[in-house]
């Protein structure tokens, strides 16, 4: 039998009229695409569970994406078993959002098809977004994770064969009440697209090693040939744009960005904090996504008034939110933007400044040095700490860890001990100068006399004159 097509009789007042080529499908268009904008990533969720029905209408609407070649090599498992979110928790390495979601979508691929130009990984991806968008509309939240972990461990607990890929995990719930509400910011439109050729502002540029051609899969997250690490190649305003993009990787959450290689190095830092008058102001610069703000905060007399000065604003109001989730007050503590290395304070005005491991992240810590000269009060204090070049560490960095991606705290480059006690005894009068950590990571053995020049960390207290 042909198949037939009921025709719509022109007549009829109920027939669907093709949409004008120029006009819009449905009067509400703009509303929608509002409520869609306004879908952000959770990584904090109150660990209801979402009915197994509603669960898989989100899956199905995701298949709704186009798919190469429509051959929807696609694959996704729902995992809504507590033990099995908990197992894939531990799996992710961290991610407590893997337990704490509804349940979470497995993104898997069949190898062997659309391979080129990552079709079948772009096909799944579509999906994915698209689910998020239906739970999204349906009132919940998701965070979409390439993190998940070791894949075979992966495969293991959920019977993966090894003909398909694991390529991601969506997880679904409903944030807890006091989960950030926030988006992470967007890079302005004009920065992000061009009209028929390529243009971009410089500062969206990053460095890269000179070569003819840059393979894309010669580039690894933990194997990048083209990786440039020393920020001296870098401008200032390239690396506050990498890190005020790259800090919202994790949601402003307590705790996030703390480090377990960093182990205690962080209290012994703090604990070379000089004495402070009531009401004193203290600077710390360029704190990222705050971790040694708040243990700092902590540290300091409520009378303290903290400035936290950064290279980009989106680094600030992801710190400022962090302080809030971390129950801190915010009344003394202000948010302060600089650019291009010079400090946003007029001269002698601040009692002491904070450099935590931050040297090695600029182009030129000498000039930052001079500026913490230029605003400490005479008698004022620096305390400084950097990733030693000369220590087991510093060697760590040379063979592996400079041989991967820049991370996404921004290049940073270990500079010798010596060299680093050299500025500052140019500038200050040392008052205490320490090594920290003997290990490549964790431990922080605090290091006197000449082996201070050779720990994971060195750190001094200095004085302004
Ligand atoms: C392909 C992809 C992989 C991602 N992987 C992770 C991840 O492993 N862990 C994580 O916390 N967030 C991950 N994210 C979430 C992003 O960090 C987040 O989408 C981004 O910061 C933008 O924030 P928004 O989703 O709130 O707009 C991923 C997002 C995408 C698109």
């Amino acid at each position: 039998m042909p198949e037939t097509t009921a025709k719509p009789s022109e007549s009829s007042p109920s027939a669907a009229a093709p949409p004008a080529a120029d006009g819009p499908l449905r009067p509400d268009w703009r509303d929608i695409l509002d409520v869609l904008a306004e879908r952000h990533s959770c990584r904090d969720f109150d660990g209801s569970p979402i009915d197994r029905t509603v669960l898989a209408e989100i899956v199905a609407d995701g298949t709704e994406a186009p798919s190469s070649c429509n051959q929807q090599q696609w694959h996704f498992i729902v995992v809504d078993d507590p033990a099995l979110k908990r197992r894939a928790w531990e799996i992710s390495g961290g991610n407590h959002h893997f337990a704490d979601c509804s349940a979470l979508v497995y993104l898997c691929f069949q190898k062997g098809w659309t391979h080129g130009n990552f079709s079948v990984v772009q096909s799944v991806a579509g999906a994915a977004y698209h689910m998020m968008l239906s739970a999204h509309l349906r009132g919940f939240a998701t965070i979409w994770n390439a993190g998940i972990g070791d894949k075979e461990a992966l495969a293991e607990m959920l019977a993966v064969p090894p003909t398909f890929e694991i390529q991601g995990a969506l997880a679904i719930g409903r944030p807890k009440p006091s989960a950030p509400p926030m988006k992470a910011p967007r890079r302005p439109f004009a920065e992000v697209h061009s009209w028929n050729r390529f243009e971009r502002p410089a500062v969206t540029r990053y460095p890269a090693k000179p070569a003819e051609r840059y393979p894309f899969f010669a580039i690894r997250n933990d194997d990048n040939p083209f990786a440039v690490w020393d920020p001296r190649d870098w401008s200032w305003g390239q690396i506050g744009d990498f890190r005020g993009y790259s800090v919202w990787a994790k949601s402003p959450l307590a705790g996030v960005y703390v480090s377990r290689r960093q182990g205690e190095a962080t209290a012994v830092e703090l604990d070379l904090l000089p004495a402070l008058p009531d009401g004193a102001r203290v600077v710390e610069v360029m704190p990222w996504g705050g971790t040694y703000s708040v243990e700092l905060r902590r540290r300091l007399d409520p009378s303290v008034r903290l400035h936290l000065a950064e290279l980009s604003a989106h680094n600030l109001s992801f710190v400022e939110e962090r302080f809030r989730q971390e129950g801190l007050v915010l009344d003394r503590v202000a948010f302060d933007r600089f650019a291009d290395g010079g400090l946003p304070y007029a001269d002698g005005t601040v009692d002491a400044v904070v450099l935590p491991q931050v040297l090695e992240h600029m182009p030129d810590p000498e000039r930052m040095l001079d500026e913490v000269r230029r605003v400490l009060r005479a008698g004022g204090h620096l305390v400084a700490s950097v990733r030693n070049a000369d220590s087991t560490y510093g060697r760590h960095w040379s063979e592996v860890e400079s041989r991967a991606q820049v991370p996404n705290q921004g290049p940073l480059r270990p500079i010798p001990a010596a060299a680093v006690e050299g500025w500052l005894d140019d500038r200050f009068t040392i008052e205490q100068g320490i090594g920290i950590g003997r290990e490549v990571s964790h431990d922080a053995a605090v290091l006197t006399g000449p082996a201070r020049l050779s720990g994971r960390l060195y750190a001094a207290r200095c004085r302004n004159g």
